[in-house]
C-alpha cells in the first residue's frame, strides 16, 4: 500500500520545487525519531541480548537521520537556499507505554512500510538519473530489510509463535490507526480554535466601535466623591480626590 501510493505520487510531488529536500528532511526526522525509541529500547530493555540487538538498531537508525538531512542540504544548497539543519524528534517513550511485545510488532510494521516505500523512491530516482539519491535509498532499504526481519523473528520468539505475533501486529496497526487519528484531531482543534477566536475577534469589531460612539471615555478631571452624592450641593465645594484621566 505504502509502496503504491508512492509511485502513484512519486512523478507529481518530486517534481514540486524544493519539495525533494523537505521530503528527504522529514525522513530524517523520522529517522531521528525510531532513533530515540530504539534508545530507551536498548537501555530498558530485561535481556542482555537483546539490549545489544536494539543498540545496533538505534545506531542504524541514527546514521540514516544523518544522510538523509545531509542529502536534504545539499539539494537546498543546489537551489542556493541555506540547508534545514539536522532535525529533532519528540520521544515518545514508545517501549514504555506499548511494552516490549507491542513495540516491536510497531517497530516491525514502520520497517515494512518504510522499506516499501523507500524502494519505490529508489526506483524513481534511478528512472531520473539521479545516482546519488538512489544509491543513499539503496544503502539504507539494505539496514531496513535486517530491521524488518529481525523484528519479526524476535516478535516470533517472545510471543511463543506466528499465530500471537500477528495478532500483535495486528493490534499494533489498530494503535497506530488511533494515534494518527488523535493527532488529527489536535492539529484540527487548534485550527478550529484559531478560526473560532479570529471570528469572535472581526464580529466583536463593530460593537466595540458602537460603544466608544455612545458612551466615550471621559477626559479630564473627574470627582468621584460627587459621584457618590444623590443630589448636588446648593453651593460648589471643593473636591475632596481628584483624579486625570488623560486629556
Ligand atoms: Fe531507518
Ligand atoms: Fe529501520
Amino acid at each position: 500500500m505504502a509502496a503504491l501510493l508512492a509511485r502513484l505520487v512519486n512523478p507529481v510531488v518530486w517534481r514540486i520545487p524544493g519539495h525533494g529536500a523537505r521530503k528527504l528532511f522529514g525522513f530524517s526526522l523520522a529517522e531521528h525519531g525510531s532513533m530515540l525509541d530504539l534508545a530507551s529500547a536498548a537501555h530498558l530493555a530485561p535481556d542482555e541480548g537483546r539490549r545489544a540487538l536494539y543498540l545496533r538498531h538505534m545506531l542504524d537508525e541514527a546514521r540514516h537521520a544523518k544522510m538523509f538531512a545531509l542529502r536534504s542540504g545539499e539539494l537546498r544548497l543546489d537551489q542556493g537556499k541555506q540547508s534545514l539543519g539536522f532535525p529533532v524528534a519528540d520521544n515518545e517513550d514508545l517501549f514504555v507505554r506499548l511494552g516490549e511485545l507491542r513495540f516491536l510488532a510497531f517497530v516491525h510494521r514502520g520497517e515494512k512500510r518504510g522499506r516499501q516505500q523507500f524502494e519505490a523512491y529508489r526506483e524513481w530516482f534511478g528512472q531520473r538519473g539521479d545516482r546519488k539519491t538512489r544509491a543513499l535509498f539503496d544503502a539504507i532499504i539494505r539496514d531496513e530489510v535486517r530491521h524488518e526481519t529481525y523484528t519479526y523473528e524476535l516478535l516470533v520468539q517472545l510471543a511463543g509463535g506466528r499465530e500471537r505475533a500477528s495478532a500483535e501486529i495486528r493490534a499494533a496497526g489498530l494503535w497506530e490507526k488511533w494515534r494518527i487519528w488523535r493527532r488529527l484531531g489536535r492539529f484540527l482543534a487548534e485550527k478550529l480554535y484559531f478560526l473560532v477566536m479570529l471570528l469572535v475577534y472581526l464580529v466583536s469589531g463593530p460593537f466595540v466601535l458602537l460603544a466608544s460612539r455612545l458612551r466615550p471615555a471621559a477626559k479630564g478631571w473627574v470627582d468621584h466623591q460627587a459621584s457618590h452624592v444623590a443630589e448636588p450641593p446648593a453651593a460648589p465645594a471643593a473636591p475632596a480626590s481628584l483624579e486625570w484621566t488623560g486629556a
